[in-house]
């Protein structure tokens, strides 16, 4: 998007809307965010309030570029700053020990804090405005908890729409990335190294390649992350993710069971009750999932079908938020096909 193209006023105004404690949604390049001024705990408590979400759930601090991150964080270690250097503005957040300043709402109690600079021209121009571009704006995903997250200012305004929680919503059209950021613990680093707590766009190559250390899968005792709960991300209608060649079979027997699917792929498939068709590159399906996924909500399928992607590692952060849309789905396919169908009366 173009700078002339931004409209400042509606900026300005998010940003003293935001100094006055009020929630704004606002775009970025992974998700829209749905923001409050991260050293107000009762603006903070509003966020949860408005997305219904457990108060012990830390939220990501979105700084404006070359904010000092001393001011947020202690013990930074070099590769925090290597990390920021080399992806910031962009889609990696890092999680650090958060400074004796900051209130603890933005870290639901935890001795960290998870900092993000993102580089949607619109949320850099608001993380200016803010406070004189010396704020943070904790923002987690502009949904209510546990459902997909938002690409478009739309998905925002039909999820909070007319019950007055969210004082503004800032328009920059479709969010470039498509799904949330790459997560990265730098708290514990002496001890546990560097820990991958949600795979993104960045992938753990590109992290390796600028501190010499691949990311580890997480422990136990890391820090908890509400994104890597299994059931984050799901529609209403059931998922279920399968190769191509069982999905070909799976489409047969379903229609001729009378079952209406509605199918997200990106090789050739037969025609089916509903289908988008991706892009079959690890950017432009992450860039159409989530879109993707509330269209195919809208049609009253009984089930959404999804072609598995590949397993490689540009892969990983797609194959991740359908994993977890698919949880809690497990055999819904087998159920159709052995339930007496809608045509045919109950055994
Ligand atoms: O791309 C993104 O990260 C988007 C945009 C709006 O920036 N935000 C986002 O926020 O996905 P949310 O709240 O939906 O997910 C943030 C994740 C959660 O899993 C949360 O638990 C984790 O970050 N997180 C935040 N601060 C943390 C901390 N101090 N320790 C551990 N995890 C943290
Ligand atoms: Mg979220």
């Amino acid at each position: 998007m173009a700078s002339e193209n931004l409209d400042q006023a509606a900026i300005i105004a998010a940003a003293r809307a935001l100094e006055a404690g009020a929630l704004v949604a606002f775009p970025t390049e992974t998700v829209y965010g749905l923001g409050a001024d991260a050293e107000s705990p009762a603006a903070v408590a509003a966020i949860y309030a408005a997305k219904g979400r457990p108060q012990d759930h830390p939220v990501i601090v979105h700084l404006a570029p070359d904010a000092p991150l001393d001011y947020w964080a202690i013990d930074i270690p070099v590769e925090a700053h290597a990390l920021a250097e080399a992806f910031w503005p962009g889609p990696l957040t890092m999680i650090l020990k958060r400074a004796p300043n900051i209130p603890d709402a933005v870290s639901g109690g935890q001795d960290t804090v998870g900092l993000r600079c993102p580089s949607h021209p619109v949320a850099i121009a608001l993380l200016r405005a803010f406070k004189g571009g010396k704020g943070g704006v904790a923002a987690p995903s502009a949904n209510k908890f546990g459902a997909v997250s938002p690409t478009l200012a739309q998905h925002v305004r039909d999820e909070f729409g007319q019950d007055g929680t969210v004082a503004m919503v800032l328009d920059g059209g479709a969010s470039q990335v498509g799904i949330e950021s790459t997560i990265v613990d730098l708290s514990r680093l002496a001890t546990h190294g560097p820990v991958l707590l949600r795979p993104g766009h960045i992938s753990l190559d590109a992290i390796a390649a600028v501190i010499d250390r691949v990311p580890a899968a997480p422990d136990a005792a890391a820090p908890r992350a509400s994104g890597t709960l299994e059931s984050h991300y799901a529609p209403h209608t059931p998922v279920a993710m399968q190769d191509s060649a069982t999905l070909h079979q799976t489409l047969a027997e379903l229609a001729a069971a009378g079952r209406k699917v509605a199918l997200i792929h990106y090789s050739d498939m037969p025609s089916t009750h509903a289908a988008l068709r991706l892009p079959a590159t690890p950017d432009g399906f992450a860039h159409a999932l989530y879109a993707a996924l509330r269209a195919m909500d809208g049609h009253g399928a009984d089930v959404i079908l999804v072609e598995a992607p590949p397993q490689g590692g540009a892969w990983l952060g797609v194959n991740d938020r359908l994993r977890r849309a698919a949880h809690g789905s497990t055999g819904i396919v087998h159920g159709l096909l052995n339930q007496s169908t809608p045509h045919s009366p109950a055994a």
